[in-house]
């Protein structure tokens, strides 16, 4: 494949498991691997409206819907991903004509990573939907969808993919980084400092913000979505005893390659956690800062197990809502950066639980960034990633990273629609 210089504009968008909406990054890409030139030029997000994100949620729980639910759903959020595309082109002012190729990934439905036995063969599989034949009619612009179904199919988990983005963003010939993203689920991609494409690995570590999402829909009706700036969390008093209760989730231990999804962290995982509460006799903003403190705590357990014994990491980027979440960065920094979340945290920083993966244990600091300090706005990271691979995938190139994925070899990722000819 000749190296392509030309630059074109790519659209990238992403919409998470918080299934609160869409995030679009424009992309200015050129060249090709490892000589990649990628800018992000703006980004913006549209809210799903709440009837559309209620039925996402409905489907995506696995409570029996008819196949017609979730054929029409497809197709309904195909044309809400086409007008988000549409929204976006205009506030960037750059007509669509001249986008060269829109990448989305998709609301998923379904991730099953790992095979288990169905209709008597180990069958793995993943469903992300918003058909890319009804962006491309919108939108007019050639547009790669499914990404996730070329690295199954060569024995991957089909996730993560973004870790392709991460090496070719933040890779350092002398700095060891780990790239976290906290969306719905939080996961994390291991760039040790020179890193080759064969040496990165990546992992869900646990819940990012869907706990926290759902305990604040519960206790406030779903007048609030979310808890904005920890607002809720900050006004609750400590529990330690419930946060170590709730490190003990098995989930944590497993060993990496993992990932996870509303399956594992959904209505039923959340009922234990209002049951704990109850259990532990505290109020709503008490459970709601435990259920915060945890998911810090679960990011750091992981780093503490799988990683930092291993290798020398000097920063972690951070990326994704729960960059938003003050809470969530006080005790990420207070367990990393020891110092500094002494001074500047303190009022609000949990005592480190004594679960065995944390007693005693002690590392150099690391440095928190948030990934805008690194070009990339903290809610745009994903939306850039999935442009980057719609780039490679147009080009007929691989984005995979088989050390990530567990695929036995690189693979072209997505399926590509075209627009109605001009
Ligand atoms: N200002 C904020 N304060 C606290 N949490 C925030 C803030 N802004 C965003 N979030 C969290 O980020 C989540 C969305 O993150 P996002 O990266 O879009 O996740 P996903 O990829 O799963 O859609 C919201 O649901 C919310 O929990
Ligand atoms: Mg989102």
């Amino acid at each position: 494949m000749p190296t392509n210089h030309k630059s074109l504009l790519v659209l990238g968008l992403m919409s998470g498991t918080s299934a609160d909406g869409i995030d679009i990054a424009l992309t200015k890409i050129s060249g090709a691997p490892p000589n990649l030139n990628a800018k992000l030029l703006d980004h913006t997000s549209v809210d799903f409206p709440p009837q559309v994100r209620k039925e996402i949620l409905r489907v995506a729980e696995q409570t029996p819907v008819p196949a017609g639910d979730l054929s029409q759903l497809n197709f309904r959020l195909g044309a809400i991903y086409g007008e988000a595309a549409l929204t976006a082109c205009k506030k960037f002012r750059v007509s669509p004509k001249k986008i060269a190729i829109l990448g989305n990934h998709g609301q998923t439905i379904f991730h099953q990573g790992p095979p288990v036995q169905y209709l008597g063969r180990p069958t793995a599989s993943t469903l992300q939907i918003g058909d890319g034949s009804v962006i491309a009619a919108r939108t007019g612009i050639t547009t790669v969808c499914d990404f996730r179904p070329a690295d199954i199919a060569l024995g991957g988990q089909g996730a993560p993919l973004v870790p392709y983005a991460d090496y070719l963003l933040y890779r350092h010939s002398k700095i060891g980084r780990v790239s976290l993203n906290l969306g719905g689920i939080a996961n994390i991609t291991v760039l040790p400092a020179a890193c080759k494409p064969s040496q990165v690995f990546a992992f869900d570590t646990g819940p990012a913000n869907i706990l926290v999402d759902a305990l604040v829909q519960h206790f406030t009706r779903g007048r609030q979505r979310f808890d904005k700036d920890a607002k809720l969390a900050q006004s609750g008093r400590p529990a330690p005893a419930l946060v170590d209760e709730l490190m003990h989730d098995p989930y944590l231990a497993h060993k990496p390659p993992k990932s996870t999804g509303r399956e594992y962290y959904g209505t039923a995982y959340v009922k234990n956690l209002l049951a704990a509460g109850r259990h532990h006799h505290v109020r709503p903003a008490d459970l709601v800062r435990a259920v915060t403190v945890f998911t810090a705590l679960s990011v750091i357990d992981a780093l503490n197990r799988f990683v930092l014994p291993k290798h020398k990491i000097d920063q972690l980027i951070v990326s994704g809502g729960g960059a938003k979440n003050p809470l969530i960065m006080a005790q990420l920094e207070a367990a990393l950066v020891p110092h500094a979340g002494a001074q500047h945290a303190a009022p609000h920083v949990h005592k480190m639980p004594t679960t065995s993966s944390l007693k005693g244990f002690s590392s150099a600091p690391v440095q928190i960034i948030p990934s805008d300090d690194l070009g990339v706005p903290t809610a745009a990271k994903e939306a850039f990633a999935f442009a980057l691979m719609a780039y490679e995938t147009f080009h007929r190139r691989p984005s995979n990273l088989p050390s990530a994925t567990g695929a036995s070899g690189p693979a072209i990722l997505g399926k590509i629609s075209y627009g109605p000819p001009r």
